[in-house]
C-alpha cells in the first residue's frame, strides 16, 4: 500500500530577532498536531532549523491533500497565536495569507511531498535550510544524482548505471508553473545551464531512470511571487529516498562538504557558504550563515524509526570551521560585488526608494 511522505515548514516567530523558535512554541505546534491528529495521519515528527518549524507527516491520503495541509496550517495558526503571547519576533511572519483555502502552496509555508510504495525498508533523509532559497539545493542535486565523483554508485551500482531523470521548474514564470524534464548523463550540460541559476531553476523532483520511482521532492516556493514584493527568503526543505537504486545516504551528503556558496544570510540580500549543522540549530553570524540540517529516517507502514542527525558526526564539525572561515572571508567585502546580491534578489525595497531618490540627483557630464 501507498504511502506519502509530507513536509510543510513555515516561520511562525522566534526569539532574539529571525535566530530559533522557542521550546514553548515548538510544543504549542506538536500538542496541536497530536489532539487533532486522529486516524487522517499514521505519524509525525516536529524539529527546527534556524528560525523555522517544519512538521514531517506519514500518511496514506496523497499529495498535495487539503485535510493534511489544513492539520499544518492550523497547528501553525495555534503557533502563531502562542508566538504573539509570548512576544517572540515576527510572530506568524510566514502565513501570508488570512485564512487558508484548500493547498497551502501559495499561502507562505514550504510543501514536499512524495508518494510512493514502501519498499522493504525504506531509508530516507530530511532536509530543512534556513537564511537561503530553494537554488540551495541545485548543486547538492547535481553532484549526487549525476555527477560520479560524488555518488560512486553511478559506476558501481547496476542498479544505477542508467542515471536519473530531473524535473526542473522555473521559479520565475509566476503565472502558472513551468517545468522540464532531463535525463542525466545524457542531457547533463542542459542540466548545468539551467541548474547554475539558482534564483530561476530549481529541482523539484528526480526519478531514477531504472525503475521509474521517486528519489527526491524538493519544495520549490518563491514568497517572493506570492507577497508581490520580497518579504524574506524562501528557507526550502526536501525529502531524499536513499539506498539501493538511489544513492547512498552517505552519496547524497557528501556534496554538503563543499559549503558552497548560496543567496540569502543577513537580510536575504548576500551570498554566504551554507553550513550543515545539527537539527534545532539556530542562526547567529551575520544572521547566519546560511545553514542546513538532514535527519535520517527509516520508514515502516508510515512509522518512523527515531532520527539520525547527519551532521552530528564529527567528521562535519571539520567541514563547519572551513563554512566559517568561508563566510568570513567573503563578509570582509561587505556589501561589494559578489558578497551581496543582485538587485532584483534584494529583499529589502528601501533600495529601490534611494536609486529612485539618487537617479533625480544624476546630471550629464559637459
Ligand atoms: C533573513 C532574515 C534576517 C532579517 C534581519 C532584519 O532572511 O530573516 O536576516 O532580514 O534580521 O529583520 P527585520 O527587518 O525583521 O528587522
Ligand atoms: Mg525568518
Ligand atoms: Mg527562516
Amino acid at each position: 500500500m501507498k504511502i506519502t511522505l509530507s513536509v510543510i515548514k513555515a516561520d511562525i516567530g522566534s526569539i532574539g530577532g529571525h535566530l530559533r523558535p522557542s521550546k514553548t512554541l515548538m510544543k504549542t505546534v506538536e500538542e496541536h498536531i497530536e489532539r487533532e491528529k486522529g486516524s487522517l495521519i499514521i505519524d509525525y515528527r516536529i524539529s527546527s532549523t534556524g528560525d523555522d518549524i517544519a512538521i514531517l507527516f506519514s500518511h496514506r491520503e496523497g499529495t498535495g491533500n487539503s485535510a493534511i495541509h489544513e492539520l499544518a496550517w492550523n497547528a501553525f495558526v495555534a503557533g502563531t497565536a502562542k508566538a504573539k503571547d509570548e512576544g517572540l519576533y515576527g510572530a506568524g511572519q510566514d502565513l501570508l495569507k488570512d485564512s487558508f483555502s484548500g493547498n497551502i502552496k501559495g499561502l507562505g509555508p514550504a510543501v514536499a511531498e512524495m508518494e510512493f510504495e514502501e519498499r522493504e525498508n525504506e531509508p530516507f533523509i530530511f532536509f530543512a535550510a534556513d537564511k537561503t532559497d530553494p537554488g540551495a539545493y541545485n548543486l547538492p542535486l547535481y553532484l549526487s544524482f549525476a555527477d560520479p565523483m560524488h555518488c560512486s554508485g553511478l559506476i558501481l551500482s547496476p542498479k544505477m548505471s542508467k542515471g536519473f531523470k530531473y524535473v526542473i521548474l522555473d521559479v520565475e514564470h509566476t503565472e502558472k508553473d513551468r517545468s522540464i524534464e532531463l535525463n542525466a548523463p545524457e542531457d547533463l550540460y542542459d542540466i548545468a545551464a539551467l541548474l547554475r541559476d539558482n534564483e530561476r531553476f530549481v529541482v523539484s523532483k528526480i526519478y531514477s531512470r531504472e525503475t521509474g520511482e521517486q528519489a527526491v521532492a524538493a519544495s520549490t516556493t518563491r514568497l517572493h511571487n506570492i507577497a508581490g514584493k520580497y518579504i524574506g527568503k524562501d528557507d526550502p526543505v526536501m525529502l531524499i529516498r536513499v539506498q539501493g537504486s538511489f544513492p547512498a545516504a552517505g552519496e547524497i551528503l557528501s556534496p554538503y562538504s563543499i559549503g558552497h556558496y548560496v543567496a540569502g544570510f543577513m537580510r536575504g540580500s548576500h551570498t554566504g557558504p551554507l553550513m550543515p549543522v545539527q537539527a534545532g540549530c539556530g542562526t547567529s553570524f551575520f544572521d547566519g550563515p546560511p545553514i542546513v540540517t538532514a535527519t535520517a529516517f527509516c520508514v515502516k507502514n508510515g512509522k518512523f524509526t527515531e532520527p539520525v542527525d547527519c551532521f552530528e558526526h564529527p567528521y562535519w564539525d571539520y567541514v563547519r570551521k572551513k563554512v566559517a572561515r568561508k563566510a568570513t572571508e567573503l563578509r570582509r567585502q561587505g556589501f561589494s560585488g559578489a558578497a551581496m546580491l543582485p538587485y532584483s534578489e534584494l529583499e529589502y525595497g528601501g533600495i529601490v526608494e534611494k536609486m529612485k531618490q539618487l537617479e533625480r540627483r544624476f546630471k550629464s557630464e559637459k
